[in-house]
């Protein structure tokens, strides 16, 4: 954490940096109308989620789509289902599978970015004989929505936004790279062994700056209960993502859901060598781990620890179904099957479709760091994803 922005960042344009401007004096705004300090988990709600201002509410281009021949995309990452439509199609068979075992017929997505997964993954599903499958997407980003409503409306109102939690649900949830969205608390190991909570506050030249104060019972017992005291340590806590699969315990009915995202056990996650913590952003294709450059312009982000999130669902009445990596859940749910369908004779576009899949497969990319943790309620067979390879007992 905290290491400094990238010195060659491209020039950015005059409008982005109005616009950060004002994002800034947002942030500033909520921090005076704070008593001066801002809890960094509050800091980094308003900084991607302020209506008009946060980065994923603004209408700036975030998620890059590679399908254009461009040697660098537009906007600041790539994710699986923007890289190649067989990791939607492979994530199709899996969703398949938790449909016709709860004998149910609605997918519900988390976060659609881009709708590259939902297209990709009606479109398999369509071929799998499943065309009464119904789409919902629930998008915390109005920008979003639109771009997604867009590029699925070819499918008609078998597609569908939820505004709210569902009150009740069954059927396959999915959810890729939204885990990672969410706000974090940080928090710091003092030299006298206590937890402080880390925020954020303005310098004289209004500059953001962190400050440590001791952090509130909750969030103190929190961190206490993961690792022990490690003066110096920074690191962080999702704690608004563990709430979010508690209330996924009250409206999952029957079915599982799928959440796939770059993280590890909590073992490793609070490794005493990972003293810094996990926090990363992302501009223009940039990784860095600077939260202050360029705020309302840049992707905040922390890697997943999936063992909070295992212990949350099964603290919520359900099952803890896998977990393993994305290479492997992919292989095991068919990704090689869908690859033997390409047509090798035109060479170029064999090459340019399999590339992409090296990289959602290689361990040196995205194949080892992501993880696939599969959750749920009512499910009577194992999942294909997780038939070799999982690694539950390592959560
Ligand atoms: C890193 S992007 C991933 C987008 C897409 N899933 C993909 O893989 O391309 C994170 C997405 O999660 C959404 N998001 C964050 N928190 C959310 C929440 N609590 N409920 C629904 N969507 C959320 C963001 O608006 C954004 O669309």
């Amino acid at each position: 954490m905290q290491r400094p922005a990238p010195a060659n960042l491209p020039p950015l344009a005059p409008a982005a940096l109005e616009h950060s401007a004002a994002a800034a004096a947002h942030l500033r705004a909520a921090i005076a109308a704070n008593g001066g300090w801002l809890p960094f988990d509050h800091w980094m709600a308003e900084a991607l989620y302020a209506p008009g201002l946060g980065y994923y509410a603004a209408g700036n281009v975030k998620l890059a789509d590679v399908d254009d021949g461009a040697k660098t995309p537009a906007g600041d990452f790539v994710t699986a289902p923007q890289l190649t439509p067989l990791f939607a199609r492979t994530l199709a068979h899996q969703a398949a599978e938790v449909l016709r075992q709860t004998g149910t017929q609605t997918v519900l997505e988390f976060g659609a970015g881009t709708g590259a997964l939902a297209e990709g993954v009606l479109l398999e599903l369509d071929a799998l004989g499943l065309q009464d499958t119904r789409y919902l997407i629930l998008e915390v980003s109005a920008d979003l929505r639109a771009r997604q409503a867009d590029r699925l409306k070819a499918f008609g109102d078998r597609v569908q936004w939820l505004d709210a939690l569902p009150h009740a649900f069954a059927g396959c949830v999915l959810a890729n790279e939204v885990l990672d969205a969410m706000p974090v608390s940080l928090f710091a190991w003092s030299p006298e062994g206590a937890v402080l909570e880390r925020g954020v506050t303005v310098d004289a030249g209004g500059a953001f700056v962190w400050e440590d104060r001791p952090a509130p019972d909750a969030l103190a017992t929190a961190v206490a209960a993961r690792m022990p005291p490690l003066p110096g340590y920074v690191s962080e806590i999702n704690l608004q993502g563990e709430a979010w699969i508690a209330a996924m315990g009250s409206w999952l009915e029957r079915g599982a859901a799928l959440l796939v995202d770059y993280g590890f056990p909590r073992n490793e996650y609070y490794h005493p060598q990972r003293a810094g913590g996990t926090l990363m952003c992302h501009l223009r294709h940039h990784a860095h781990g600077d939260p202050f450059t360029a705020p309302g312009l840049q992707d905040i982000t922390a890697h997943v620890d999936f063992t909070a999130m295992a212990e949350a669902a099964l603290a919520a009445g359900m099952q803890v179904l896998g977990y393993t990596s994305q290479a492997r859940f992919l292989m095991n749910a068919g990704l090689m099957d869908l690859l033997a369908r390409l047509d090798p004779s035109d060479a170029q576009a064999y090459a340019q479709a399999v590339a992409p899949v090296q990289k959602l497969l290689s361990e040196a990319e995205m194949g080892e760091l992501f993880k696939v943790l599969a959750i749920g309620r009512g499910m009577q067979e194992p999942l294909s994803g997780f038939s070799r390879g999982d690694r539950l007992g390592k959560l």
